[in-house]
């Protein structure tokens, strides 16, 4: 049932426009779609294949005759119509069919949510509104006209421009939509209901301006403001990096409740989910804030880096999505601290996505095959399809890359073309040969760079030796090894950086680049770069700014790790070293439990791990002192504090204990939090008397590391009222989600607060469903809150909803992916009750059922008995109970799993 990259054909058939009549009612609607098809090549007297899926065909036309049965032959996926001697010229196809939106649960094609018609069509949700080749080479103009009820159904819109409104006998009534620029199918949208609309405008480069306007529900127009700043922004900015222009007159987004995914990027008619664009003081966290800005950025980057230049085929999906994360990170590190962004980032990639990389579904970031594109909306095309740009604009340097993304989007604007052309727009321009580079676009895996060095005192000259290897994955073996740049710095004593002089007798080439020290370029498995005139040996800092995203391996001694945490002149790296730290301590930690010194939990930590334990939280203590550097960009100095996440740290383990592991875990940051008591409380109560703290924008950087430091207090006993001062005084959501995280750290034994925030959290904000999913959340995170008791019994509570998206997430998936001490129980209770839970929903809503079953497809990492019990669900999973069926994307994933 694959799909494979090698298989690509040109459509026999292209079509160049499109009329969609969409008629709405309360059960069903009606579709006619009127396309103009033309041959490819006429001699070739192709059959044409429509994509069709869950539509009911009324009649089917061509030129006006209508066909019958003998004359085409439908199944699940679609119709095939023989060939007919009109199709030799252009001719006119009209269908007519039935389609159920309101029994739509799956989110795709068109859908109702609550009293709102949707769409969402990406990848292939086209073929279930009307019959089409639904594939994004094929592109075509579209004109759609929406009919419904005129008092329910006040709004209708889609693509491109208004062209007309009018009634339609007593109580309806029709808009038309034309978009004037040819699109691929899954660029169509389609939105109709009672919505408030906020406006605003923007004036571009050229002097044009554009109405802005955001549609959401009655009632949450005063939650727009952020979201319509951010798309300014966002416009502003795309003209000013990329020279690129907004094209028509009307730009629209619409929050929508029930979404599968975060947003997405139709032509002029962006739609969200309402997490995703809702925001104000009262309600939305600092992070909701810079989430609405970053997701309204990518969408709104889409209309170049994907509508006006889209993908060939689905493989090339990172053509679109690796280039547009990309474009809005450098946007979201403009607009705020760049290295805070850029930890942000890494931080999830390393875990997440290395996760993926090394697990069974690792594929390439374009793809060779597969079952269900859905499947493939994933980290490795997101975020190391954004690294693999990053590294190619870090090779060329700002104006190269700038010239090669003028000339990508010049050339093939309205074109659907390949991640290979993106490139070779990049080589044309440097006059670089990057055909090594494309690796990344084809080899899957995290590549794993170890480095070796050697410091000659009588000649002064310091060399490193570089290699690399990158692992085996599901199908590919024996791979080359890759071009990349690898920033790095020579730090001396003095906590400078040496002025390097590279020698001749280098292998890889070397340059200074911007920001991060010098640049080297590894193109063997293994190189050598000599340093001449080095006074001492100096502190090597590698991979500066995470230039490639890589694993690195060096052996760092403690003394060097402190050196770069105090010094290195790349911020990341200065991040970086303490998390290398606070990894080894974990390591060590493990390695004593594993050797069975420690397993019953109590004393553990013997003293050389003591003395380590110290000097490490001596650091995070220097970055605390009130007037140290790091104190002046406090959301920096809150990354700086915060250890690396427990699966952060066993990605890199091999048949992980999970339990011991985590118990581990818990003592060594326990242990360093305690150390660092007195100096978070102190931080804690000066942050408290900043005058910017209550400010929504101002003071964000201050909450976050005063937020960091109740982190900090609240793993260790006695600040449960402390944590409920926090929760209770808090005038801003992100304090209130704080105090209420801390405060779920202390078991019911231990305070009564817990359960007191609970209930008032749960009281005050009943009426808003984006603020519960925090308090679904939260508690699903908890290891004390989010038993499976608590979980069963949340999955009944009256504001959860087994067919909203984000409770779902909020609820099942944060226990799966997140609460490793409930959901791994070695009972394996865990475990059955999320893959029933999986079975249940891949019914309503496959693509959330098959996100959900990632921490199952990951038992390979795990020891016994986790590994052995998650296998047995993930085979369960695979023999549905009678009656029911499994979905594709389900299937794929448990399939490629076992
Ligand atoms: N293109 C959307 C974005 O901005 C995501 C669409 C996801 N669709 C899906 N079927 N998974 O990233
Ligand atoms: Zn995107």
């Amino acid at each position: 049932q694959a799909v494979y990259l090698r298989d690509y054909t040109p459509p026999a058939y292209t079509i160049d426009t499109v009329d969609l009549y969409v008629d709405l009612h309360e059960d069903h609607a009606m579709v006619t779609g009127t396309l103009n098809i033309q041959a490819a090549k006429a001699e070739a007297k192709a059959d044409l294949w429509l994509h069709g899926e869950s539509l009911e065909l009324v009649s089917v036309t061509i030129n006006g005759t209508r066909l019958t049965e003998q004359d085409f032959r439908i199944d699940e996926n679609g119709m095939l119509i023989t060939h007919r001697t009109e199709m030799a010229q252009p001719f006119v196809l009209e269908t007519v069919s039935r389609i159920r939106p309101q029994d739509n649960t799956r989110l795709e094609g068109l859908y109702r949510s609550k009293n709102l018609f949707c769409t969402q069509c990406e990848a292939e949700g086209f073929r279930s509104i009307t019959w089409f080749l639904d594939r994004p080479d094929v592109m075509a103009t579209y004109r759609c006209t929406i009919e419904a009820d005129r008092e329910k159904y006040p709004v209708l819109l889609s693509n491109g421009n208004l062209i007309g409104e009018e009634p339609v006998g007593e109580n309806r009534h029709r808009a038309i939509w034309e978009d004037p620029f040819r699109k691929p199918s899954y660029l169509f949208a389609l939105v109709a209901g009672t919505l408030d609309r906020v406006e605003d405008s923007f004036t571009t480069m050229s002097g044009r301006n554009i109405d802005l306007h955001i549609y959401v529900d009655p009632g949450n127009s005063g939650k727009c403001r952020h979201a319509l700043d951010s798309l300014k922004k966002a416009m502003r900015w795309d003209e000013e990096r990329y020279g690129r222009e907004y094209d028509l007159d009307l730009f629209n987004i619409v929050a929508v409740d029930d979404f599968n995914m975060g947003a997405m990027e139709n032509k002029s008619l962006n739609i969200f989910n309402s997490s995703c664009v809702l925001a104000d003081t009262a309600t939305a966290s600092d992070a909701s804030f810079d989430r609405v800005e970053s997701i309204v950025a990518h969408e709104y980057f889409h209309n170049w880096s994907g509508n006006r230049v889209t993908c060939r085929d689905w493989f090339q999906l990172s053509l679109k999505e690796g280039f547009t994360v990309y474009r809005d990170a450098c946007f979201s590190a403009d607009m705020h601290s760049p290295v805070v962004n850029r930890i942000e980032h890494v931080r999830f990639l390393r875990t997440a996505q290395f996760a993926e990389d090394a697990g069974p579904m690792a594929h390439a970031v374009r793809p060779e095959s597969y079952m269900e594109i859905s499947n493939f909306y994933t980290l490795t095309i997101y975020e190391k399809g954004a690294e693999v740009v990053r590294m190619i604009h870090l090779l060329l340097g700002d104006e190269l890359f700038r010239r090669g993304s003028d000339l990508y989007f010049d050339r093939f604007d309205g074109q659907a073309v390949t991640t290979e052309d993106f490139v070779a727009c990049m080589e044309e321009v440097s006059d670089r040969d990057l055909s090594q580079f494309k690796l990344w676009y084809s080899q899957a895996g995290t590549p794993c760079v170890k480095v070796k060095d050697h410091y000659n005192a009588k000649t002064g000259e310091y060399r490193l030796t570089i290699r690399q290897h990158i692992p085996d994955t599901p199908g590919q073996t024996g791979k080359q090894p890759m071009h990349f740049p690898f920033c790095i710095g020579l730090v001396s004593d003095d906590g400078k950086d040496f002025e390097a002089r590279v020698a001749s007798e280098s292998t890889a080439t070397a340059s200074v680049s911007d920001g991060h020290g010098l640049m080297i370029e590894l193109r063997e498995t293994e190189e050598t770069v000599v340093f001449k005139d080095i006074a001492h040996k100096p502190v090597v800092s590698l991979n500066r700014g995470f230039s490639a995203p890589v694993r690195v391996e060096y052996d760092y001694d403690t003394t060097e790790l402190l050196h770069l945490m105090q010094y290195d002149s790349d911020g990341f790296n200065r991040w970086n070293a303490g998390q290398i730290l606070a990894l080894s301590l974990f390591d060590r930690v493990l390695g004593r439990a594993s050797a069975g010194e420690n397993s019953q939990g109590g004393s553990a930590i013997d003293e050389a791990d003591m003395g380590f334990l110290q000097e490490y939280a001596t650091a995070l203590k220097q970055y605390l002192k009130p007037g140290s550097t790091s104190r002046q960009d406090p959301a920096f100095c809150a990354l700086l504090l915060q250890m690396p996440e427990f699966s952060a740290w066993i990605e890199r383990l091999p048949q992980v204990d999970i339990q011991l592991a985590l118990g581990c875990y818990e003592q060594a940051t326990l242990e360093v939090c305690s150390q660092l008591e007195q100096s978070a409380r102190q931080c804690y109560d000066e942050l408290g008397a900043h005058a910017d703290i209550g400010q929504r924008e101002k003071g964000a950087a201050l909450r976050a590391l005063r937020n960091t430091c109740l982190g900090v207090l609240s793993r260790l006993p006695g600040h449960d009222e402390l944590a409920w001062q926090h929760f209770d005084a808090a005038k801003l959501m992100t304090d209130q989600l704080a105090g209420f995280r801390a405060l779920l750290r202390y078991p019911r034994s231990q305070s009564s607060r817990p359960a007191q925030a609970i209930e008032a959290f749960e009281h005050q904000w009943q009426q808003d469903s984006l603020v519960m999913d925090n308090w679904f959340g939260l508690q699903a995170a908890s290891r004390d809150y989010g038993t499976l008791e608590d979980i069963e019994r949340l999955s009944e509570h009256r504001l959860f909803s087994r067919f909203n998206p984000n409770k779902l997430r909020s609820l099942f998936s944060t226990f799966a992916g997140q609460n490793w001490a409930c959901f791994h129980a070695t009972d394996g209770a865990g475990y059955r009750f999320i893959r029933k839970t999986i079975a249940e929903l891949d019914q309503n809503n496959p693509q959330i059922a098959s996100r959900m079953a990632t921490p199952l497809t990951r038992w390979r990492k795990y020891a016994e008995p986790y590994s052995s019990l998650l296998k047995a669900e993930l085979s369960a999973l695979a023999k549905p109970v009678e009656g029911t069926e499994i979905s594709k994307d389900l299937y794929e994933i448990v399939y490629k799993s076992l």
